[in-house]
């Protein structure tokens, strides 16, 4: 590495840092500087990041054509440049998009989402609670586990849990915090699609805010859950007339009816559901709702 790319790459280092503790116009200022030494896409998404954060989505925009320009075959940039013209509504998050954000936050995840008091895991255990005995029989798969926060919740229903991700360190945060039987780094999709087993339950917090289109994960129940098995979920709710929205979060939400109308057409019964702020967002609470959701096999 020669000396100019390593004081770009150190400056680079130097802004995640405060960005990451959340000095955002530090960290801006430090982007604009390795900007104007050498353009390169990670300043300009971090710059664009900033932006974002700092609830400015022109300028992230502008930020985030940049990058695109100079890296136009990523598929993470694609997705920030996407959410924010809001020209194309892409299915799900895409893959390097969802490495990207997460694997960068993986060592501060547990933290941040405590400051957020975020409640994905204990509306889903709410849930169980109401209907499942602590008998450790169940085979439960944990998609999209991150760091593990359900493991502590589940293990007392469990014989078998095992947790999928997409983000290698994460799943290495979830090894670190135990309680997994095995821990898979797949898509979801694909995981879903061709499984080791077929479980008793499947558990998604906080996991469909990146898979926007819900129709291949339900429909695929049937290879994936047993006889009677259950889908334990939680969405940030859509308010709006559209049935899936993406954000410029990046995230997406889901409206109620959307979920209800796509489990009776893929066999599922609602059995409950229970409201929550998922969790606070720039001081205002996230509408949540987390759904029990047991196959029916009454497929339409
Ligand atoms: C907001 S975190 C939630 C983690 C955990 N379920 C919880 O409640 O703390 C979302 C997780 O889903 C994973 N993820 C997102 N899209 C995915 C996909 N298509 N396939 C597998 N994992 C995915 C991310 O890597 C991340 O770890």
């Amino acid at each position: 590495m020669d000396l100019k790319t390593k004081a770009i790459d150190d400056l680079l280092q130097h802004a995640w840092k405060a960005q990451v503790a959340g000095h955002l116009d530090e960290a801006a200022a430090i982007y604009q500087q390795a900007l104007a030494r050498q353009e390169t896409a990670p300043a300009w998404l971090g710059l664009g990041q900033c932006h974002l954060e700092r609830r400015d989505p022109d300028a992230a925009l502008n930020a985030f054509q940049r990058a695109l320009a100079l890296l136009p075959e990523s598929g993470a940039i694609r997705h920030m440049v996407d959410m924010l013209e809001g020209k194309r509504v892409p299915d799900r998050a895409p893959d390097d998009y969802v490495v990207w954000v997460f694997d960068g936050h993986a060592e501060s995840f547990d933290a941040h989402l405590a400051s957020l008091n975020y409640r994905g895991p204990q509306m889903i255990a709410h849930l169980a609670e109401q209907a499942w005995e602590k008998d450790r029989s169940r085979t439960i798969l944990d998609l999209g586990c991150g760091t593990g926060l359900n493991a502590p919740l589940f293990r007392a229903y469990a014989k078998q849990l095992d947790g999928v991700d997409l983000a290698p360190r994460m799943l290495q945060q979830a090894g670190r915090r135990g309680g997994y039987d095995h821990l898979y780094k797949a898509e979801a999709h694909a995981f879903l699609h061709r499984p080791p087993c077929r479980y008793d339950a499947v558990l998604a917090t906080d996991v469909f805010i990146y898979i926007g289109q819900l129709e291949n994960i339900f429909s695929f129940s049937d290879q994936y859950l047993n006889k009677d098995g259950e889908l334990l979920c939680t969405i940030e709710l859509a308010h709006g007339s559209q049935p899936v929205e993406l954000r410029p979060s990046g995230r997406f939400r889901q409206a109620d009816a959307y979920i209800r109308t796509l489990a009776a057409n893929t066999g599922f019964a609602v059995a409950a559901t229970y409201d929550e702020p998922l969790r606070i967002e720039a001081g205002v609470p996230e509408a949540g709702r987390a759904y029990r959701l047991v196959r029916t096999h009454a497929r339409l």
